[in-house]
């Protein structure tokens, strides 16, 4: 078992490694893995409360939330608004969501203003951490084997 590597598994470590390094390479501000750490923590205390990274909760699961598609876990029972926003998720998206969700879409069934840039970008940092299919803001394309 421990001597078995499995192929699968080392085909998720190289995306993770090259979706960090475009990250790291081409993000604003660059995502240690203590801010990652950080954003952990915070989202336990400021989202845990509704949401989780694989199960939908009061709030939908956040697994790959970086790229996907807004209001898209399957059979999770959106807001009209939040439907209404169309788009997919990024970075940039993210952070004006979590600065203001009812100014970004008025009527949604998130209530939440978190004014301090700093943590918003430490949760970032960690929405991204386990979001595999993030987009990369260059041309480089991470699709496929
Ligand atoms: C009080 C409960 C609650 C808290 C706390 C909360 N959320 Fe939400 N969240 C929701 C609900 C409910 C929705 C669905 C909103 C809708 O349909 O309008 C949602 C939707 C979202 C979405 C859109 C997901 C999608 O599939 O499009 C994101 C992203 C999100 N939340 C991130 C966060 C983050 C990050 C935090 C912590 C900083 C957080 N939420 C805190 C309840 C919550």
């Amino acid at each position: 078992m421990y001597q078995r590597t499995s192929d699968a598994f080392h085909r998720r470590m190289r995306v993770a490694v090259v979706t960090l390094m475009l990250s790291t390479g081409l993000g604003q501000a660059m995502a240690s893995d203590d801010d990652v750490a950080k954003g952990k923590a915070l989202y336990e205390t400021t989202c845990g409360g509704c949401h989780s990274v694989d199960e939908d909760r009061i709030g939908p699961h956040h697994r790959d939330i970086v790229g996907r598609p807004v209001a898209s876990a399957p059979g999770f029972d959106y807001s009209t608004a939040l439907k209404m926003l169309g788009g997919t998720w990024t970075p940039e998206r993210l952070d004006e969501w979590l600065s203001g969700t009812q100014k970004m879409a008025p009527g949604s069934k998130m209530y939440l203003e978190l004014d301090d840039p700093h943590q918003r970008q430490l949760i970032i940092a960690f929405l991204e951490s386990v979001s595999m299919k993030a987009p990369a803001k260059g041309t480089v394309d991470t699709h496929g084997p």
